[in-house]
This record gives structure tokens, C-alpha cells and sequence, in this order.
């Protein structure tokens, strides 16, 4: 099983607590959720898409798997939970169907040939095998089949691109802007004045009452790249250019993605976060995040060395003078997300004391520098962010 994990998730393991540790493990594993939700292994799995290909491609459907508050760790094209990725799942069964069976016709006539004429010893007659040039029935049987095969792919292929990229919008539908920066998502919901970073809660939908959400993916910087394979293929965050992809998730729980262009030295730690609510779970964490903060006399103290010590510069905190910053991620509902530094650790004390104290110690390379804050400040500080929620 530790073979399977990057080494680098190996390194972090001592710097992590046990719990985090089986999150960051899950999320790169392959092996054990197989093994204890399928009641098949992985090989079952291949030869079952290809039966099941080939007992009628267009009949088939997976069935939606609706669990609440799942970490839905496996990140894999063939566990599709929402419309493009199940779309995108069909074709490629598809074309493995295809492919497997070009193989069985290919390996297996090359099998027969190899067994039937091979040297036989001494009652051998050395003969070469009848030549054949020129018949028409060969050349068309290795020309024609292939030939239909490929426009088969290609109008397939042409069917499901448009599918994909030109869905049909209802006015219901959710509008989200994604902003890729190093090493963080920014998250921006037009329709609500909402702004929030690296966890993108989005509303539930289903087959029959479809709720898409649109996401607009943009970039402060360089290329990343947007991966939720559950949830739809790769989209590229390109500088000074709109790209847009959207999901439609049937089952609710936690979805985790990575960034997929290497953009620096973080580009592994920029981890995503999509939270699918149903409905109402939704629309109260949309009024939540609405909420403006009340200042807290009790925490004074740290909202000012915020402050103070140039916090404000980069983080944008709703209702806080002085902290106005698009640089770093919009703190205004901090102790309300999960994780601290895109996904990189859980945003507990223990941590949030440890990144505030130096970032460069979580997350090397971040753009966030070691303010050279004293314990004493680092504490009013965490203090003042357990009141963003
Ligand atoms: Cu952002 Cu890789």
C-alpha cells in the first residue's frame, strides 16, 4: 500500500496529525477504497466495463450513490457523480471496448499463426508458405472495418465534445468564478456577492430536477489547471482568458481535485475542496457567508496586530479597516473552512499556530512570508481569526 503513495505525502506524514494524515493518504490512494466499498478488485472492475460496453453502450447508466458528509477520496474517471464526468466516463468505455477488441482480433489471429506455423523439427519441410499478392478481399477487409471504426469514433467523439461544452444553461443555474493563483483558489459567487477561497461549496443535483453550476476559471498569474475527476474532465486557468466548464454533482459529500499544470513549487499542495450541499444545506451556508463579522472586543488585541504587522495588505477581511488585500485568500469566514493553505493542513489550533508562526514551515515556497511574529502576537492573531467563521 505505501508504495502507492508519492513520497512527498510520505515526508509530510511527521508533520501532520493522524487524523489529517488519513485524509491526505485517501486522497491519494487507489487501493482501499476499492477494496472495502466493491465487492470486486480492479480486474473484476476492467473486465466488467468492457462486458458491460459491449452489452449496449448507449442503454448503460451508473447509478448515483447518494452518502452524506463523504469524503469522496477516490479521485477517479471511472467513478463518475455528476452529468460531464459520467458522460465523459461513457466514452472512454467505449473506446477501451473498441480498443480491447481490436487487440483480441489482432493478438489472437498473430497467436494462431505463431502456434499453427511454427517450426515443427526434423519432419519439418522447410517450405515457405503460399505467397499472396494483390487479393482484393484482403486489402479491403484490413481497410474498410478500420476505416468505419475510426468515423465511428469521431462522430462519437464529436457528439460528446459538443455535450460538454455547450450545455443548455437554465436561469437556475449557479454562476461561479474560479481564480487560480499560486498556490490557492480563489472563489467568487457573482450572484451572491460571495467570496471565499479553496473550498467550493456548490448545490446538489439530480437526473430528473437539474441544478448545473456554471464555473468560470480564470487566472492571477500563471496556468493551473482545475481536476475534480468525479466531477468533470481537466479545464485550463489561463492568464487574461475565460475558460468555463460546469458540473452537475447527483451525490452530496466532499469532492477532492488537484491542480493539474505544474505552476511552481506548490503546485502539489494547491488541493481542491468541492462541497456538494443539498438545496437548503446550501442556501444556509450562502446566508452565512453573507454574514459581515462583529467586532469582538475580546479579540481587539489581535484584529490590530493583524493590522498592524501588514496582514491587511494581502487578506481581505468584510467589515476590518485596513484589510483590503486580493493577494491572499479572502479571510472574512476563515475558521468556517476546513483546511489552511489550499488543503495543505487542517485548520486547527495547532496548525494555524504553526503558519502563522512561519508559513514557509507547512507550505515552502508559498507566497506567504514569515512575518517574524512573536508567540505572543501569533496567539492574539489566532485568536482574532476564530471569530471569522
Ligand atoms: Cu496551480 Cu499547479
Amino acid at each position: 500500500m505505501r508504495a502507492l503513495i508519492p513520497r512527498c505525502w510520505l515526508l509530510r506524514e511527521r508533520s501532520v496529525g493522524k487524523e489529517w494524515q488519513e485524509g491526505i493518504v485517501l486522497n491519494h490512494q487507489y487501493t482501499r477504497y476499492s477494496l472495502a466499498t466493491r465487492s470486486s478488485g480492479r480486474g473484476w472492475q476492467l473486465l466488467g466495463f468492457t462486458v458491460a460496453a459491449l452489452a449496449g453502450f448507449l442503454s448503460w447508466a451508473p447509478v448515483a450513490r447518494a452518502q452524506d458528509s463523504t469524503i469522496r477520496a477516490i479521485q477517479n474517471i471511472f467513478d463518475p457523480l455528476s452529468a460531464p464526468a459520467e458522460t465523459l466516463y461513457q466514452i472512454s468505455i467505449l473506446v477501451m471496448a473498441v480498443c480491447a477488441g481490436i487487440f483480441l482480433v489482432v493478438g489472437g489471429l498473430l497467436t494462431y499463426a505463431i502456434v499453427r506455423y511454427r517450426r515443427r523439427g526434423p519432419e519439418d519441410d522447410h517450405e515457405e508458405p503460399p505467397q499472396v499478392y494483390g487479393s482484393a478481399a484482403i486489402e479491403l477487409a484490413w481497410t474498410v472495418p478500420p476505416i468505419l471504426i475510426v468515423v465511428m469514433l469521431v462522430l462519437v467523439t464529436a457528439r460528446t465534445i459538443g455535450e460538454i461544452q455547450h450545455p443548455k444553461m437554465t436561469e437556475a443555474a449557479e454562476e461561479i468564478r474560479v481564480i487560480g493563483h499560486r498556490f490557492w483558489w480563489e472563489v467568487r459567487y457573482p450572484k451572491h456577492d460571495v467570496v471565499t477561497a479553496n473550498e467550493i461549496h456548490v448545490p446538489l443535483s439530480s437526473r430528473t430536477n437539474h441544478v448545473p453550476t456554471q464555473m468560470i476559471l480564470e487566472s492571477a498569474d500563471v496556468i493551473h489547471g482545475f481536476w475534480v475527476p468525479q466531477l468533470n474532465g481537466k479545464t485550463m486557468l489561463v492568464p487574461n482568458y475565460r475558460n468555463t466548464m460546469w458540473i452537475e454533482p447527483y451525490a452530496t459529500g466532499i469532492y477532492l481535485g488537484n491542480c493539474t499544470v505544474l505552476c511552481g513549487q506548490q503546485h502539489a499542495n494547491m488541493l481542491i475542496r468541492v462541497v456538494v450541499d443539498t438545496p437548503e444545506v446550501y442556501q444556509k451556508w450562502l446566508a452565512a457567508q453573507k454574514q459581515v463579522p462583529v467586532s469582538d472586543a475580546q479579540v481587539a488585541e489581535g484584529q490590530q496586530q493583524f493590522i498592524s504587522n501588514s496582514c491587511g495588505t494581502c487578506h481581505h477581511i468584510e467589515n476590518s479597516r485596513g484589510a483590503t488585500g486580493v493577494f491572499g485568500p479572502d479571510l472574512t469566514h476563515f475558521s468556517g473552512r476546513a483546511t489552511l493553505g489550499s488543503g495543505v493542513a487542517p485548520n486547527d489550533n495547532e496548525h494555524l499556530r504553526s503558519w502563522l508562526t512561519n508559513p514557509q514551515d507547512l507550505k515552502p515556497g508559498c507566497l506567504m512570508p514569515n512575518m517574524q511574529l512573536n508567540s505572543k502576537q501569533v496567539d492574539s492573531i489566532l485568536a482574532y481569526l476564530r471569530t471569522l467563521k
